[in-house]
């Protein structure tokens, strides 16, 4: 867990974290795969790894990268609450990761069900997955929502549950409808970072990093890899010292 003292320290951590993995898993296997996350809290992160100024853009051999992400809303990919639409404006369209290695989920699609089966088509493909097999993303970067949620996986919903398939379908009332990768996705990664800022996420991370809690977040524990939490001071406010 890290405890980021400043906006500016939040966004390096992360970036140098993002960086770092990325090294590591083409140094170890040949390419890195990342899911990312969406929400606010990762755009400094993301714009910090683009920066042409920061040290950690030249580590990453783009190359070698891929890029998929862990959740999207049913919306189309240049609307303002797109996962896809975020990420490309502050990262994929400012590094050189080649196109057709870029995977988003498909939100425009209005059968969400149907996006998500398309999607686990393509982490089949890209991990080239056998039958009953889970991909093992390099890094997944994940948020968490002042209600524990993570991804798309919010508390009560049956996604949250989920334990056969690696996406699924999430339906939202009010919507718009989501798409998320399933717990056991994230639970088979070899490291899972959270982003956590704001004071709206304080008591949810209590919660979570305190133990015993049954919210999604706190179901999230890399059976053979890293748990990695990056807070900032508010987010972090309510943590026993
Ligand atoms: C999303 C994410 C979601 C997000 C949290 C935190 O697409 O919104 O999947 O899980 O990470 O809700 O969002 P903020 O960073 O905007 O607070």
């Amino acid at each position: 867990m890290h405890i980021a003292p400043s906006r500016q320290a939040f966004a390096d951590a992360g970036a140098a974290e993002f960086a770092r993995r990325a090294r590591e898993a083409v140094e170890g296997h040949g390419r890195f795969c990342v899911a990312l996350a969406g929400g606010a809290t990762p755009r400094s992160v993301y714009a910090r790894v683009a920066d042409r100024q920061s040290p950690y853009r030249a580590q990453i051999h783009w190359a070698r990268t891929w890029v998929l992400f862990g959740d999207e809303r049913q919306v189309a990919p240049d609307h303002d609450e797109s996962n896809f639409r975020m990420a490309s404006e502050t990262l994929l369209r400012h590094v050189p990761v080649p196109e057709e290695q870029v995977h988003r989920i498909r939100g425009e699609n209005p059968d969400s069900q149907r996006a998500a089966e398309e999607y686990e088509e393509i982490l089949r493909d890209v991990f080239r997955l056998g039958a009953g097999e889970w991909p093992r993303f390099d890094l997944v970067l994940l948020g968490l929502g002042a209600d524990g949620h993570t991804a798309s996986l919010f508390p009560g919903s049956p996604a949250a549950r989920e334990t056969a398939r690696l996406v699924t379908e999430v339906r939202r009332n009010p919507g718009p409808d989501r798409i998320t990768l399933t717990l056991p996705v994230l639970n088979n990664a070899a490291a899972v970072l959270f982003l956590v800022s704001g004071a709206s996420k304080a008591e949810a991370a209590r919660q979570v990093l305190g133990g015993g809690s049954d919210l999604p977040a706190a179901q999230v524990r890399p059976e053979r890899g890293d748990l990695l939490w990056l807070l900032d001071g508010d987010a972090a406010a309510a943590l026993p010292r």
